[in-house]
């Protein structure tokens, strides 16, 4: 996730404008930053790795001349967060240059291509293909405006992208297009402006016009026309009044940012499915050569790693031991080898049980994965092979689309490895990836048929002193997960455990009307859940399932439910069962006129011991 900004005046320098709004941007990643505009034939360029105000500080985003430009404030993903790789990139001779969000999946075979065909590239980008790509089309195609060129060469483009290009060449346009990441436009007497989120631009004016997924943007100070990439069908479109606070922009209009994560997640679960195959390949080629694999994280990183350990079990036949990174040192360090792996996941790559566990594995010669979302973090560098969890920066403390996104790449891990070693059948294999590519739409239905029905159970059950999150199997890492959120937001003390473990001490504190949450999804356990459910309701408890739909058996038993979609099998059934008790937690605070976004006592990172 990267933010991307572009604006031509008809009056007043647009570099200081761009810098500012960039700025709005800088919750989309601030890794590094860059602004290039065009004056009088020539594109002038700064750009830098670092935070917008440090790299100020040392180059001055605001002396470029003109009156067109565009900026980019970035994320990492393809290559290190380094000056090289800091948008805008430009193709061979200068002319052309490009911002970008997003990921272009067939960025290595193109690059190829480009290489054969006599082009330089200077960054490990994805992006600088784009800039090459259009100038190679241009070559081939000397009749064509800049326009077609750019039409031309995203045709060609697999992935995902927002992107403006400007050249010397037609140095009175903006060209942009868009597929999955999110673009606008804001227009107002002074001009016209593209960003990737309504607050760039909401102080200079509140008129925007939405650019849809598939659609391409010529852009002058005339006017703007879009187009439908599919077709080159005109759209016509016309500006709406965006009524937001400047607050309520940054959040995209929704009240808090955790259910704006919650929300995000169906796309950024589509990222997830965007990872090179390399590094796929890389970790898992690590991970069968081990002779014990760790799997050490904190809070929902842990339980990520938690679900991982069946994932790893059941579809690569790999015994791994998830561990609280607080206790590693304690329980495996001294058992720790030059033959150890030890796989790290952490959202920030900065968690400091994370990185010590990480310390002592290095000391004892192991060797050190890691699964991170932020590229340039401490775990990213003191990783032998790292990969990135792509799902954007995470501001709301509650980590949501945390969990799921490092199911998903971790899911993808467990897959690769079990074809590596021929542990599961061909079919099987193909109907758990195309399953996973399911995944975001299943997501994204829950969210929309269920979360009104969640609301209402929290506003049911507000009256709550205690929860009891239960599953089996993998499940249980679920019901862990869903027990945090509720505890960590909505202070609601809850405990959670595979659902086995109710009869051997637990159950003695169900007395009628204790509210327990069972995980449900239809595997192997399902009938000894049931047996557990009916012991919990024979003591007065109130049932809360989440089922997968038409899942009768449980329906009659429960007093309330939450329905997910058939057919998810149960290694990645975490991911879509999640969403509701997410969806729980946050209501549940709501009911309790508690902030979700900043809860008390906690830190988005814990850098301490
Ligand atoms: O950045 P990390 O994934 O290493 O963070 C780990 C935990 O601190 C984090 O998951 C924390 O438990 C969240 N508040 C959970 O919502």
């Amino acid at each position: 996730m990267c933010g991307i900004f572009g604006c031509i005046l008809k009056e007043g320098a647009a570099s200081p404008l761009i810098h500012e709004s960039l700025k709005k941007l800088e919750y989309r990643g601030y890794d590094s930053v860059g602004i290039v505009t065009l004056n009088n034939g020539e594109l002038q360029l700064k750009k830098d790795q670092g935070k917008i105000d440090d790299v100020h500080r040392l180059v001055n985003l605001d002396d470029l001349e003109g009156k067109i430009g565009i900026g980019h404030t970035r994320w990492a993903t393809h290559g290190a967060p380094l000056k090289i790789n800091s948008h805008p990139h430009l193709d061979c001779e200068g002319k052309i240059a490009v911002v970008h969000n997003g990921i272009i999946e067939n960025y290595s075979e193109l690059k190829i291509e480009l290489e054969n065909n006599g082009h330089t590239f200077v960054s490990k980008t994805d992006t600088e293909v784009i800039p090459h790509l259009i100038e190679y089309t241009l070559f081939k195609n000397p009749q064509y405006s800049l326009a077609d060129a750019v039409f031309e060469a995203i045709k060609r483009l697999e992935g995902s992208y927002a992107l403006a290009v400007i050249s010397i060449l037609e140095p009175d346009k903006i060209i942009c297009a868009r597929n999955e990441s999110p673009l606008v436009l804001g227009v107002n007497e002074n001009g016209y402006y593209l960003a990737s989120d309504i607050p760039a631009f909401l102080p200079i004016t509140n008129q925007a016009i939405i650019v849809n997924d598939g659609e391409f943007v010529i852009i002058s100070s005339k006017g703007c026309e879009i187009k439908r990439i599919s077709d080159s069908a005109i759209m016509k479109r016309t500006p709406k009044i965006i009524d937001w606070t400047p607050e309520m922009a940054v959040k995209k209009g929704y009240p808090h940012f955790m259910i704006k994560e919650i929300i995000e997640q169906p796309s950024t679960l589509r990222n997830t499915l965007r990872i090179q195959d390399h590094y796929l390949d890389l970790i898992s080629t690590f991970l069968d050569r081990a002779k014990d694999v760790f799997l050490v994280a904190c809070g929902t990183s842990y339980h990520a790693c938690l679900a991982a350990s069946y994932m790893f079990s059941k579809l690569a036949f790999l015994p791994t031991y998830p561990v609280y990174a607080s206790e590693f040192t304690e329980q495996h360090g001294k058992s720790v080898s030059i033959d150890s792996t030890i796989l790290a996941v952490s959202q920030s790559g900065e968690t400091a049980d994370t990185l010590s566990s990480v310390t002592c594995a290095q000391q004892r010669a192991a060797t050190i994965l890691g699964l991170t979302n932020v590229i340039g973090s401490t775990l990213t560098r003191v990783s032998r092979v790292y990969i990135g969890q792509q799902s954007g920066p995470e501001i709301g403390v509650a980590a949501t689309k945390t969990f799921t996104s490092e199911l998903s790449v971790l899911a993808q891990l467990a897959l690769r490895l079990s074809k590596k070693r021929g542990k599961i059948s061909q079919d099987e294999m193909d109907n758990l990836s195309e399953k996973l590519e399911e995944i975001p739409n299943i997501v994204e239905q829950i969210i929309r048929t269920q979360a009104e029905k969640v609301k209402q159970i929290a506003k049911k059950y507000s009256y709550a002193k205690t929860f009891f999150f239960l599953g089996r199997g993998i499940s249980s890492a679920t019901a862990y997960e869903g027990s945090l959120k509720l505890m960590e937001i909505a202070y609601i003390p809850s405990i959670a455990f595979p659902a086995g473990e109710s009869k051997h001490g637990p159950i003695s504190l169900i007395e009628p009307g204790f509210p327990v949450l069972f995980i449900c999804p239809k595997d192997g356990s399902h009938k000894t859940l049931i047996s557990n459910i009916m012991e919990m309701k024979a003591r007065g408890a109130s049932i809360i399932s989440i089922i997968e739909e038409e899942d009768d058996a449980i329906k009659k038993i429960s007093d309330d439910y939450v329905e997910i979609p058939k057919g998810i099998p149960e290694i990645l059934s975490p991911i879509p069962f999640v969403v509701p008790l997410q969806l729980l937690a946050y209501y549940m605070a709501l009911e309790k006129g508690l902030n979700p976004d900043t809860p008390r006592n906690l830190a988005k990172c814990v850098t301490v011991k």
